[in-house]
């Protein structure tokens, strides 16, 4: 409540016709080059977060790494990396899933989580929610719960919170 007075969408910038035409992406980068808002930015994140009572935090490469690794230390819990494929050494675990054209996956260190670890993935952006559905899957399959997976940019529109059954937090919708 405290961080009410911040406006996060003043330091988020909307590009026209990126990375296709048509699509208006939400950048990130103004928000992270400036050392007050980004402040600002994780704390807010931070109350959202703690409720959960999170063991772990996990990040979604690669911007989902730009919340989750300071959150993660800010709060003085571990993190882990959910990577996109054959970038893990080690054995590892992985979960497919499919996208409006082809598919993708995600992968994860088979050590990385042990039953009763309870994770919150942070990533930069709910879009179709494809990404963070997997991230939760890949997660469980792990042994690890998930209470919360929570973002900074949420786009309304597309719906991806229907595609989640864990709890969702965004700091900045935009339904357009
Ligand atoms: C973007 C974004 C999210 C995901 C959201 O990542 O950072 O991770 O897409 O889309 P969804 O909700 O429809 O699944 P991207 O794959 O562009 O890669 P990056 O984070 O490495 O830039
Ligand atoms: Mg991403």
């Amino acid at each position: 409540a405290d961080h009410a007075a911040f406006d996060l969408k003043a330091h988020i910038r909307a590009i026209p016709d990126f990375p296709k035409p048509g699509i208006l992406f939400y950048d990130i980068s103004t928000l992270l080059r400036h050392g007050p808002a980004w402040k600002a930015a994780m704390a807010e994140m931070a109350a959202r977060v703690m409720p959960y009572r999170p063991t772990l935090l996990a990040g979604i490469e690669s911007r989902g790494f730009l919340l989750a690794a300071p959150l993660a230390l800010e709060l003085g819990l571990g993190f882990i990396m959910l990577r996109k494929p054959r970038k893990l050494p080690g054995p590892v675990i992985g979960f497919d899933y499919a996208l409006e054209y082809g598919s993708d996956r995600l992968e994860m260190q088979a050590d990385a989580v042990k039953p009763g670890d309870r994770v919150v993935v942070l990533d930069d952006l709910l879009a179709t929610g494809g990404t963070l559905a997997a991230s939760v899957e890949l997660l469980r399959k792990g042994g690890a719960e998930v209470p919360l997976v929570a973002t900074m940019v949420e786009l309304t529109f597309l719906n991806g919170r229907s595609r989640l059954d864990v709890p969702v937090e965004t700091l900045a919708a935009y339904d357009a």
